[in-house]
């Protein structure tokens, strides 16, 4: 980060250490107007947070000495900048609506295959839809079952709930993702099989628990049909790998492609969101994409101060490298995205859960935030409690709509009046004096006090639809790609979960062996033999 301007936030924070939010807002009544931001159907209010103009502009400062806006067109151009895996970044050109884009990566212009895929999966999701796609038994389809892992799953999940309003409701769908047989177990025992579809989903098509996961539903499927004829109208395949696609056995006829410029976290617009174009109809899909394109060109056209995902990463990072803010918490106050937070977690945690820098040398300061979260109003119920009165500092993103899919009385109120009501009570608190007015007697007026000062964001839109989810999702992405940026980390690898699947398949061949190696520590050997005696090995 660049230390100049670091300095002077520092400095800063520290001239204005003793400023509440109550004072902020008292000596200036147009800031919520002036903190405000509107792009691509979403409302960011980011009053509620401990900055004035100077502490903007020194933050936006910082964004421009990290040559941001450079960084920006390196990624929506196709340049190299996941360096460490020698690839382009381009999930922004998936979702590109403008027919006579071109992007070129390595001298090629991706656009064509791009439309082509999209336009392949539109074919098939409508087959599907109808009922023209038949199994081998000759009935259609009704169950849809995802198997994949992280972002071929997170994505498709949290989406495929976000837009259940919007679904084809006598169609039914699952996910399964983990290695644990469970998983696959009661999904299996809620599908028919002569009626159920697979999706295997997995960029690379080697990812232990996916591949473990689609042995099993195909021997599964091969036992209840009778044929290994049947795998080729109940499977399909969405991979950057055909090969390993084929050696499954699944017909590359089959099989949706995407490139090894798009992330895993950031491929839901890719053929990973097959299951949900499958559920929503290609219309719907495409609406989704339209949102997304719309934060994309806010983000590469909006000046810094007037940029959603470029003032929010700010915040961010003024929390964490400011005030040591150790987690951000996102909190939707919508059941439609009730994996909305989990979904952001492996995009954020996998992307900026660095610590080293672009040189190969150790961080000396906060990256990447522990990101957590759960729907508003339960939320309140649990956790807010150690949000409003704990000793933490935690920055959270309040994010509604005005509109709901599902009025009943005045339920929808009541919702948002929660929302908006949190934020208030976080910021402004609740003083001593305020309590005693109150009644409250001498010795509880420290437990009832609420310091406030907490910092929050609001994002707000009329109504959750494909468009809104689409800006949404591309808004957070943003937000990574730009604090990535300014903490200078490679946000688009992911070295940190290899070793952890490495060992794990050491560890698996002493769980089986005839006799196991002994060759872990001591503790690993401890379990390994407990395990095997457990199972009678
Ligand atoms: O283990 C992490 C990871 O590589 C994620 O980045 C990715 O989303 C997930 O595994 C699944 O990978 P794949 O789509 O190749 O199965």
């Amino acid at each position: 980060m660049n230390q100049e301007v670091w300095n002077k936030i520092d400095s800063l924070i520290d001239r204005d250490q003793a400023k509440t939010l109550k004072e902020r807002f008292a000596e200036d009544p147009s800031r919520a107007g002036r903190y405000s931001i509107e792009a691509a159907g979403w409302f960011l209010d980011y009053s509620k947070n401990r900055i004035d103009d100077e502490m903007m502009s020194a933050l936006i400062e910082l964004a421009e000495k990290s040559n941001l806006k450079a960084e920006i067109e390196k990624m929506f151009t196709g340049e190299k900048i996941n360096a460490t895996e020698g690839r382009a970044v381009l999930h922004t050109a998936l979702r590109n609506c403008d027919p006579a884009a071109k992007v070129f990566v390595d001298g090629k212009d991706v656009m064509p295959d791009v439309r082509e895929v999209l336009a392949r999966m539109g074919e098939f999701s409508d087959k599907v839809r109808s009922g023209e796609w038949k199994g081998y038994t000759g009935k259609s389809i009704k169950y849809v079952v995802n198997i994949g892992i992280g972002g071929s799953d997170l994505g498709p999940v949290m989406a495929n709930i976000a837009l259940t309003p919007y679904s084809k409701r006598d169609m039914k769908f699952f996910f399964v993702s983990n290695v644990d047989s469970t998983h696959l177990a009661e999904t299996l025992l809620s599908v028919e099989a002569e009626e159920t579809l697979f999706i295997v989903a997995s960029k690379t098509f080697t990812t232990q628990e996916t591949m473990s996961n689609a042995g099993a539903a195909r021997e599964w499927l091969v036992g209840k049909l009778g044929s290994e004829a049947a795998v080729a109208r109940h499977f399909v395949a969405v991979s950057t790998a055909a090969r390993e696609v084929a050696d499954f056995g699944i017909d590359t006829a089959n099989m949706f492609g995407f490139w090894d410029w798009v992330g895993g976290r950031y491929s839901l617009p890719s053929a990973i969101g097959l299951s949900l174009m499958l559920s929503i109809g290609k219309e719907n899909y495409a609406k989704l994409l339209s949102g997304y394109y719309a934060m994309d060109c806010h983000f590469r056209n909006a000046p810094f101060e007037k940029n959603m995902p470029v003032v929010m990463a700010l915040l961010g990072i003024l929390y964490a490298n400011g005030y040591g803010a150790e987690s951000y918490c996102i909190l939707p106050y919508d059941q439609y995205l009730s994996r909305f937070p989990a979904y952001c977690q492996q995009m954020d945690m996998e992307s900026n859960g660095k610590s080293v820098d672009k040189d190969g040398k150790q961080v000396t300061y906060t990256t990447g935030p522990i990101e957590w979260g759960e729907p508003g109003t339960n939320g309140q119920h649990s956790f807010y409690q150690l949000i409003h009165q704990g000793t933490h500092l935690i920055p959270c993103d309040f994010i509604g709509f005005s509109r709901t899919h599902n009025p009943i009385g005045d339920l929808h109120d009541k919702l948002m009046a929660n929302l908006f009501a949190q934020t208030e009570a976080l910021a402004f608190g609740k003083t001593a004096e305020e309590c005693r007015a109150e009644g409250v007697s001498e010795e509880l007026v420290p437990f009832k006090t609420f310091e406030g000062n907490r910092p929050t964001n609001t994002l707000l839109a009329d109504e959750l639809t494909p468009e809104t989810l689409g800006a949404l999702v591309a808004l957070y992405e943003h937000k990574v790609f730009t604090q990535g940026v300014i903490w200078n980390v490679y946000s688009f690898d992911q070295w940190g979960v290899q070793l952890g699947k490495v060992l794990a398949k050491g560890v698996l061949s002493d769980l089986v062996a005839a006799v196991p190696s002994g060759k872990h520590d001591s503790s690993t050997n401890q379990l390994i033999a407990r395990y095997r005696k457990a199972v009678g090995r």
